[in-house]
């Protein structure tokens, strides 16, 4: 069947949502999860959201801060807008009933801790649980709107463009997106006035991750797919404290806990960050991760420890309640005992190019959120900066929204999903082990530390793989890992080309052959047009 609506939310994460939240209350929105509608990072994001609130601290030095870690990479444009749009967007979230973590003892307001890279005390947060905090409340607020309307369980499978659909007019515009329904394994086609793609990172194209299941990178390959530009996919940010348990699937132990003096020690008990950078435990995450993998790598251990019993235990199980409890369950006892961690994929710093107003390259299609590449992370995102991006750029995005709709006619005449060339698959099998496949060589290729010759055999791999894919996905009906495979196989791609790009080693991509930095700080933009070009012929 065909849906209308004025504007098509890809993504009910904290970009997604506050976005449509800001969106005029005349507009017809649609909201869609992959899954429920609360699931995704912003869900289970800890230490919390960075801004100026402290009288020592200063917007200069927030920008300072974010642009020093972002090695060379960050357009100052961008982090001025962001960073000094912070208050603002904190200020709306505490407004609509977001309650945060106070302070009595001082005269700041709210408690605010520090994270790696930033030289103050500045991360607003609701003990360690921030995410989800501020996701359910968005949540709770949208379920609130009549204009909203929510679909669960509802995967987008690709946009809808001009060229898409056979017409070669030189304005190329978004016009809506395929989307199949997970519960009824129908596709339904949604036209819109605008799309706005909010569908975070793609921490699951690597073995070891921070991220839930719904973070495999949909919205940065449907944008490619339909024209847009990418940038800087090679700067995938390892966090350096994953919680080392066979049971523990993606559990993060929140920087905060560093911040608040959690030191991290070798199997001996002897710390080792003092040799690696004069910030110690709070050095931003490139260095902590890289530090952690090279002991790990040196001393034959799968893990190190990360240990916060050196503090009270009433300071602990106040601050890090989630941290504590989740523990607690695996039988390690912060208050007493050292934990066991390690680095995981955690943050998708490249994406889809976009300006101040979220605008992509391809008009009418908006992209917010981790899916974006805003130019406010360079080489290296500072912690709790992502968050803030959300907020940010879904305020942005919706304000320009509101200012153009008036002038967007409703596309027309779309067509239905054609599946009349396609059978049921009787071969899942090959869909699963494709998936472990890719995240495994990603993992082992395109990790921490790179070479070309690791890069060029993932390269090598990821073109096999696409290739049995795309046969796949010509030949057989869609299924929600079908859809997910593929877009995690193009999103890898797009990370193994970028770091064959990059030439030096700068921020997140250190590779052994370049261990220097450039002189000239460059991004790595890759272009649809080309790739295709590059592509066929090299094929035939
Ligand atoms: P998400 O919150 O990931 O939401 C993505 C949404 O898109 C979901 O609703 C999903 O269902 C939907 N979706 C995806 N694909 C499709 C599709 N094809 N069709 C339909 N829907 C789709 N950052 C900070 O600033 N501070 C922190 O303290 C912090 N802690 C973190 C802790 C963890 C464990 C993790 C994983 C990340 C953390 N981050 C933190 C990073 C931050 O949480 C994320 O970058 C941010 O939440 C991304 O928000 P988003 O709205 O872009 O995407
Ligand atoms: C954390 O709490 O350590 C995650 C913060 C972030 O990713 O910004």
């Amino acid at each position: 069947m065909i849906r209308n609506y004025d504007v098509l939310v890809i993504g009910s994460g904290s970009a997604g949502l506050t976005l449509a939240l800001h969106l005029e209350s005349k507009l017809k929105i649609a909201v869609l999860a992959k899954r429920n509608l609360e699931e995704g990072a912003s869900l289970y994001a800890q230490g919390g959201i960075s801004v100026v609130l402290d009288k020592k601290d200063s917007i200069q030095s927030h920008i300072e801060d974010t642009t020093r870690t972002g090695v060379g990479l960050c357009y100052q444009e961008t982090v001025q807008f962001t960073v000094e749009q912070a208050k603002s967007a904190i200020d709306w979230l505490i407004q609509e009933g977001t309650i945060f973590t106070r302070d009595k003892s001082t005269k700041t307001h709210y408690h605010l801790t520090q994270e790696g890279g930033h030289s103050h005390r500045r991360v607003i947060h609701a003990a360690d649980a921030t995410g989800w905090v501020v996701e359910t409340k968005l949540a709770e607020l949208v379920k609130q709107r009549p204009n909203i309307e929510l679909f669960e369980n509802h995967i987008a499978i690709d946009l809808l463009t001009q060229h898409r659909l056979g017409s070669y007019a030189k304005n190329n515009q978004c016009l809506g997106a395929y989307v199949f329904n997970t519960t009824t394994n129908k596709v339904d086609t949604f036209s819109a006035r605008y799309v706005v793609i909010a569908t975070g990172g793609a921490g699951k194209a690597y073995l070891y991750t921070s991220n839930p299941d719904v973070c495999t990178g949909d919205g940065i390959a449907m944008g490619w797919r339909a024209g847009c530009r990418v940038a800087n996919m090679e700067f995938i940010q390892f966090h350096p404290t994953c919680l080392y348990h066979p049971n523990a699937k993606s559990f993060l132990i929140t920087e905060a806990l560093r911040g608040e003096g959690g030191q991290l020690l070798l199997p001996d008990g002897h710390s080792f960050m003092h040799l690696f950078d004069e910030r110690k435990e709070l050095a931003p995450r490139d260095i902590v991760a890289r530090a952690i993998d090279h002991q790990m790598k040196r001393l034959g251990i799968d893990h190190v420890y990360l240990s916060i019993s050196h503090k009270p235990e009433s300071f602990i199980r106040q601050n890090f309640p989630t941290i504590y409890t989740r523990c607690l369950e695996f039988g390690i006892d912060i208050t007493k005992d050292p934990i066991p961690v390690v680095p995981a994929a955690h943050y998708t710093c490249g994406g889809l190019m976009t300006n101040l107003y979220g605008q992509t390259d391809l008009p009418n299609l908006y992209a917010i959120g981790e899916t974006a590449h805003t130019g406010l992370h360079g080489a290296n995102r500072m912690a709790s900066n992502s968050l803030l991006e959300c907020l940010v750029f879904a305020r942005s995005a919706a304000s320009h929204i509101n200012r153009n709709i008036i002038h967007m006619p409703q596309p027309e005449n779309l067509p239905l999903w054609d599946e009349s060339q396609v059978i049921d698959s009787e071969e899942e099998v090959v869909v699963a082990h494709n998936w472990d496949e890719l995240r495994r060589f990603m993992w082992d290729y395109v990790g921490i530390v790179r070479t070309v010759k690791r890069l060029e055999r993932a390269k090598h791999r990821i073109d096999l793989l696409m290739r049995e894919i795309s046969d796949y996905y010509s030949n057989f009906c869609i299924t929600h890992d079908l859809i997910e495979l593929r877009n995690l196989a193009t999103v890898a791609d797009l990370i193994i080309l970028s770091a064959l790009d990059r030439k030096e080693s700068r921020g997140l991509h250190y590779i052994l052959d370049y261990p220097n930095q450039a002189k000239v700080a460059k991004d790595t933009i890759l272009i649809p047009k080309d790739y295709y070009a590059t592509h066929y012929s090299r094929n035939e």
